[in-house]
């Protein structure tokens, strides 16, 4: 594997593998790799001819208020991971190659953006839509790789990917989950062993939701409200969301007709978790 820091490097790169018509496959990540990411490369290996990963904790989607500092980094470890894994090159620039002085342009995917998560972190998705549009940029893949756990950072993309013609497939790939339950994160560290015990309280929100649905229930105000009750009850927790919403434009939805995302946001202590499922209408 070769550890590429620089943008020029990365893009010389990048210039031969396409000229070999060599197909590139590509994992954008924030490090602090779990088995969540090595799934997304593990696919990935089996998807294209070359791998690239990339590892930049990207302050433009962090809030002033947020844990940009504290957010864990272990750049040894994860090349090492990636290694095992056959990446063959691992991205890793500093925030002064990405954004050096002067830097100005943003990318906003309007609407989605400030639905769900954007409503409790303002400038998250502009941040990560700049960010990946930067590095698909750099990178040029032919396919990158994401995760169903950012399911609204997941659909974003996808509309910044079709409504800016770029030429990248993306692929969503299924959430990977502790024994318990609970969503793998790179945030999960935050956790007191107390803590971690409510954590799965999001997952166990959701399996409630899915019970509901296939019982029949099609109503989202009465999902919403057990899901609600149950993570209430968890003494560690505070809700910051429960929504029922359609896949195109995140919209709250009335009835529960089509598929429909419920997705959820708690704050268990001070960490933020968030979780998600997509319940399927029949005959879909
Ligand atoms: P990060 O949180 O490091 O996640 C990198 C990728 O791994 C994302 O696509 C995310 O959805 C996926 N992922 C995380 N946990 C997962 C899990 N438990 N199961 C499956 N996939 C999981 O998401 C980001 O970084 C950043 O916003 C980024 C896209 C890199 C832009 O900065």
């Amino acid at each position: 594997m070769i550890v590429v820091k620089k943008i020029a490097e990365m893009t010389a790169a990048v210039k031969e593998m396409k000229a070999k018509g060599l197909t590139i496959g590509f994992v954008p990540t924030m490090g602090f790799l779990h088995e969540g990411h090595l799934s997304l490369v593990k696919e990935c290996r089996r998807s294209a001819a070359v791998v690239v990963a990339s590892i930049f904790v990207n302050p433009l989607q962090f809030g002033p208020k947020e844990d940009f500092r504290q957010y864990p980094r272990d750049l040894e470890k994860d090349a090492r991971l990636l290694e095992r894994e056959k990446v063959d090159y691992l991205f890793a620039p500093d925030d002064l190659e990405m954004y050096p002085e002067g830097y100005k342009t943003t990318v906003e995917v309007r609407d989605l953006e400030d639905r769900l998560c954007g409503r409790s972190r303002p400038g998250h998705f502009k941040g990560v839509a700049t960010v990946v549009l930067k590095l698909f940029n750099i990178i040029q893949p032919d396919m990158a790789f994401f995760g169903q756990k950012d399911a609204q950072q997941a659909l974003i993309l996808q509309k910044m990917v079709q409504d800016l013609d770029l030429d990248v497939k993306i692929r969503i790939m299924p959430i990977i989950r502790e024994q318990d339950g609970l969503a793998m994160s790179s945030r999960n560290i935050y956790l007191s062993e107390k803590e971690r015990r409510a954590a799965p309280i999001l997952a166990e929100s959701l399996k409630e939701a899915r019970l509901m649905f296939e019982a029949g229930e099609r109503r989202p105000a009465e999902i919403i409200g057990r899901m609600r009750d149950l993570i209430m009850r968890e003494p560690l927790a505070t809700l910051d969301y429960v929504e029922i919403v359609d896949l195109d434009e995140l919209n709250p939805v009335a009835a529960i007709g089509g598929d429909v995302l419920v997705a959820v946001a708690v704050y268990i202590g001070r960490t933020r978790l968030i979780d998600n499922i997509i319940l399927k209408a029949k005959g879909n």
